[in-house]
């Protein structure tokens, strides 16, 4: 194994070292069980108290209000494509929602939406392939509408919402999963939140849905029950085996960043992060950034080289020297660095002087 190794994945992606040492220290005896995590009872005392914990740890780091219900739900974030129009579309008579196109993932998420509603697509940047945010108009949104929906930081392009559209009474729905917990956000102006749990929160196939308790009214009563908010909010997430594994090391990530300093800190460093690596490439021709500069992401950094030959090669030297998974999306090619909460100032230094190294070896 590589002395140090720093991990630039999109997701899954990097979790915190102690956090991972934890998981190790743990997995041959929870909680002096005698067995590991995964060979407890979802039913169990013991993983009632880590459920009860971890919502108790997620709700003090983003503050959230009492009227919110935190809910861990199958299927990844993708399956919220699908789950939110069929919870949220009945909400009014027209079965309408507007969604902002920012990235491939909000254009998934519209197209699965259609299958249950009339989805408008309500601003779209794909002209200048995602490389900023569609302009939000307030008068666009209409009283007829169920929900607005927007992914908040769009994993592929490296953009993101650096604030979120006023809504009014039309509850906002935001796919943070590529953000959550990486920056302060005011909860009590949101309908729901949701995120897949690979970058920011733990392993892949889970999501956090956060939701206003007024919106678990509108599910029809053929919903399929493992897409039905409301009995994951009543079975406390256990209608069925959840993924208790996950469950266990979001638990750990969110001790992991309250000991960090909290939401507040980790957005400093994030936000110092993010500036060290963009100032660098704005100072440089040879590195260009995919982004619009008043767009960018703190958590995906998409730049590309003068061509495909030092992609790669960049790419492959990247990888010797440790530092690993900076392949960019096929749809916006080049390279993306993707510093998530867990991502070290070191690991950004390190790619840093990598770049410059490289850019006087061939620029
Ligand atoms: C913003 C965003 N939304 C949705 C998804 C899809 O996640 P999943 O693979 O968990 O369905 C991703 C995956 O990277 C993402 O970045």
């Amino acid at each position: 194994m590589k002395a140090t190794v720093y991990n630039f994945g999109a997701g899954p992606a990097k979790l915190p070292i102690p956090v991972i040492r934890k998981i190790q220290e743990d997995f041959l005896d929870f909680k002096n069980m005698g067995s590991s995590v995964i060979e407890i009872s979802h039913r169990s005392k013991e993983f009632d108290d880590l459920l009860c914990e971890t919502d108790e740890l997620f709700k003090e780091a983003v503050s959230l209000p009492d009227n919110y219900r935190v809910l861990y739900v199958h299927g990844g974030a993708q399956m919220q494509f699908s789950a939110i129009p069929i919870n949220l579309i009945g909400r009014k008579p027209a079965r309408k929602a507007f969604y902002y196109e920012s990235g491939n993932f909000a254009r998934i998420a519209a197209k699965e939406a259609q299958k249950f509603g009339n989805i408008v697509i309500a601003g779209n940047s794909s002209d200048t392939n995602y490389d900023r945010i569609p302009e939000f108009k307030p008068a666009d949104i209409d009283h007829e509408a169920s929900y607005v929906y927007i992914t908040s930081n769009n994993t592929i392009f490296g953009t993101r919402w650096h604030e979120f559209p006023d809504t009014g009474d039309t509850p906002l729905v935001v796919d943070a999963t590529s953000e959550i917990l990486s920056r302060k956000m005011d909860y009590s102006k949101l309908g729901l939140l949701f995120a897949g749990a690979q970058k920011n929160l733990g392993p892949s196939g889970i999501a956090m849905v956060i939701i206003r308790e007024d919106l678990l009214e509108y599910a029809p009563a053929d919903t399929p029950k493992l897409l039905h908010y409301k009995l994951y909010d009543e079975k406390h997430s256990l209608a069925n085996t959840n993924n208790t594994f996950a469950i266990y090391v979001i638990n750990l990530v969110l001790k992991w960043l309250k000991d960090e300093g909290g939401v507040e800190r980790i957005q400093e460093i994030n936000e110092k992060k993010a500036a060290f690596l963009y100032d660098y490439l704005d100072g440089t021709d040879f590195y260009k950034g995919h982004a619009h500069p008043d767009h960018r992401s703190i958590m995906n950094v998409t730049f590309n080289l003068p061509s495909q030959e030092l992609l790669d090669l960049f790419l492959k030297q990247a990888t010797e020297v440790g530092l690993t998974a900076l392949k960019g999306h096929r749809s916006v090619g080049g390279a993306r660095a993707s510093i998530y909460n867990a991502m070290p100032m070191e690991g950004v230094e390190a790619l840093v002087s990598f770049m410059k190294e490289f850019e006087q070896k061939n620029g």
